[in-house]
């Protein structure tokens, strides 16, 4: 067929024919340097959990995922896909090696062809060097006397034990990961810092003051993507009262309405006592007209 269209040459104009052979052939062609390959190709990781995202969108041909690492064989994932994203986070268990993804763009008849289909290639990707941490989970926090005290989990990896349960992101980072913890009297701008290899923070702090906080994973010997993810912030609330917590002013609002009821309560009265004594004097009055 790809002939009877080559044989049209005599009695099109090229450019024509080339847009027709396009329009008709182009996303079946096998091979064809034109058919479109990926672009705009990005590495989304966060706890080792990785997706692939490209575009454009396809149409009349598929992608498939190649994945390949230094060390281990290339491995394809989301074959034949419509989509143009692809989650590889199993192929790339081995966090310290370096890889790339070529995306293919198979054609739709691609079955019956033996040429290497057209592809794009990623930039390198090192889960271990290059995922982002995520946020941690606060467990408990106190705030007693001068001791602020924060308890909190490592984030879970898609990645699991033999035994079925998930690894942290410490399981894998080990000594290579530290937590700070951002913390500043409520209201304030003056953030301290403090960092730990444990679960908890223990600083000292002012007693009578409330504080806020945020806590987030470091990995002290990356360049880039050092720190994670902040948590959501959080404040401690020492000895509130009612006051503190609507301010002076709910106070004056309800004293102003309160009395304003009590004096229109006075008048309204006053007013309808007097009119009580009018209208029993109008009433008598006619009796003494009589
Ligand atoms: C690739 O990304 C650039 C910049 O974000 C954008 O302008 C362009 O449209 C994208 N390409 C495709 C095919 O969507
Ligand atoms: C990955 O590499 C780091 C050093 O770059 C090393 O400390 C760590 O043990 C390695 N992890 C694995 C799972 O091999
Ligand atoms: C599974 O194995 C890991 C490491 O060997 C261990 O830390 C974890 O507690 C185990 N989980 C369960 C539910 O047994």
């Amino acid at each position: 067929m790809l002939r009877a269209v080559t044989g049209g040459q005599a009695l099109l104009p090229p450019p024509l024919l080339l847009l027709l052979s396009a329009l008709l052939w182009g996303p079946a062609a096998a091979g064809n340097p034109e058919l479109p390959t990926a672009v705009n190709i990005t590495w989304s990781s966060i706890n080792f959990k990785t997706i692939l995202q490209w575009q454009p969108k396809p149409s009349g041909y598929f992608y498939t995922v190649e994945i390949h690492g230094h060390t281990s064989d290339t491995k394809r994932k989301c074959i034949l896909t419509t989509e143009t994203e692809c989650d590889v986070t199993d192929l790339l268990r081995n966090v310290n090696e370096t890889y790339t993804a070529h995306i293919l763009s198979v054609p739709s008849s691609g079955m019956d062809n033996f040429e290497e289909p057209p592809f794009a290639v990623s930039e390198k990707f090192t889960p271990y060097k290059q995922t982002i941490l995520g946020k941690p989970e606060i467990l408990n926090y106190t705030q007693k006397g001068s001791e602020l005290n924060v308890v909190f989990e490592d984030p879970l990896t898609p990645y699991t034990f033999p035994n079925g349960s998930f690894e942290s992101i410490r399981d894998i980072f080990q000594h290579d990961l530290q937590y700070k913890l951002s913390y500043w009297k409520d209201q304030s701008s003056g953030k301290k810092e403090r960092t730990t290899t444990s679960h908890t923070f223990e600083v000292s702090v002012d007693g009578t003051k409330n504080y806020c906080f945020y806590i987030q994973g470091v990995i002290p010997s990356r360049r880039e993507n050092r720190y994670g993810q902040e948590s959501t912030v959080l404040c401690t609330s020492v000895g509130r009262t009612i006051l503190d917590e609507y301010g002076a002013e709910v106070f004056i609002i309800i004293a102003v309405i309160a009395i304003a009821v009590i004096t229109l309560a006075i008048v309204l009265s006053v007013v309808l006592c007097k009119r009580k004594k009018a209208k029993a004097a109008r009433e008598k009055e006619p009796l003494n007209g009589i």
